[in-house]
């Protein structure tokens, strides 16, 4: 198998007041070239600290206290700053949330695309392959004249003509409708099939079971559950995992299940499993004791029920 990103042992964190407090535990993830890799969860459990980590823009209290990024073999973490930013939208590219964020408000479309981009024939072809249609007021608008999805379009039109390899997607389709959001996730397929490898933060299970390869849930910190993608939606072994299916509406299930309880701050420590609180399934060790991720039926899974 061919891994453009390898994490060994990440553990971040932040420092609160006078403490530390963990938002990433003994991360071990590898990214398969040329797929869609989906991490999920709720609101909170380190879905951004994982990508802005591997970014470098974790803000100023946030620590990598240990562990590894490899990207094409090199380690990430050990370059200083002026050579990770020959990496930085160069071969590792964000797709945010907010487009705005990435765009200057000050300049128009064209003089920006034009810093990564050298000849106005190949912003042309970029912005044809987004499938913007009115390309010449386009170019002419500044970032606050355009729509959150067209914004988005000329982001994802950026990292096309990038030689990003490695695409890190937070939520970027949260902030747009549902027919904007499918034809923006159709051109994630479309930088896939492209050879372009590209790793979706989302908490929103349907995008992942028609978007992506493979499959990463993340609870507190820590990698709770992960395989291919059809493993996990048709045998999920974790019980926050078939919980957060539970909660998802399909053509069967018209009456949805929430999770009982919420994600608690990182700053609450929590002994045993992290779940135990909100698991229908707790017994008295997980209280007491921590699982580790195993190899099970083709999946990996932290839970003492396996
Ligand atoms: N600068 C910071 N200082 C202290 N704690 C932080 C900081 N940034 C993030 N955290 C905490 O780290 C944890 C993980 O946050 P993160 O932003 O990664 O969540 P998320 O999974 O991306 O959630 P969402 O779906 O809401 O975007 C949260 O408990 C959050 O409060
Ligand atoms: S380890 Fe125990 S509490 Fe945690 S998910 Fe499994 S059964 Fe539930
Ligand atoms: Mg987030």
């Amino acid at each position: 198998m061919d891994n453009i990103l390898e994490i060994k042992n990440l553990n971040v964190g932040f420092n609160i007041e006078d403490n530390f407090y963990y938002a990433l535990n003994n991360i071990n993830l590898s990214f398969e070239k040329g797929k869609i890799h989906a991490i999920a969860g709720e609101s909170g459990c380190g879905k951004s600290v994982f990508i802005n980590t591997i970014l470098k823009l974790l803000p100023k209290n946030g620590v990598v206290k240990s562990g590894e990024i490899i990207f094409n073999n090199k380690n990430l973490l050990q370059l200083q700053d002026k050579d990770y930013r020959k990496y930085r939208g160069k071969k590792i590219s964000l797709i945010p949330q907010d487009p705005f964020m990435s765009l200057n408000p000050l300049y128009t479309i064209e003089n920006q695309l034009l810093e990564v981009i050298n000849s106005k024939e190949q912003i042309i072809s970029a912005l044809e392959e987004v499938r913007i249609k009115n390309i010449d007021t386009v170019l002419k608008s500044y970032p606050h004249e355009l729509s959150g999805g067209m914004k988005q379009r000329v982001i994802i039109a950026m990292s096309l003509c990038s030689n990003s390899e490695l695409i890190l997607a937070d939520e970027p389709t949260t902030a747009l409708d549902v027919s904007v959001s499918n034809s923006i996730l159709n051109l994630l397929v479309d930088l896939k099939n492209k050879g372009k490898t590209i790793i979706l933060i989302t908490h929103d299970l349907s995008i992942v079971s028609n978007y992506c390869d493979t499959t990463t849930i993340m609870y507190l910190g820590d990698i709770i559950e992960k395989a291919d993608t059809k493993t996990v939606f048709q045998k999920p072994l974790h019980p926050y995992t078939v919980a957060l299916l539970k909660a998802l509406p399909t053509k069967e299930r018209k009456k949805l299940e929430n999770i009982k309880g919420q994600i608690s701050p990182i700053t609450q420590i929590i002994k045993g499993c992290k779940f135990h609180p909100r698991c229908n399934c707790v017994m008295d060790k997980c209280r007491i004791e921590k699982p580790e991720l195993k190899d099970c039926y083709n999946d990996f899974v932290s839970c003492w029920l396996y």
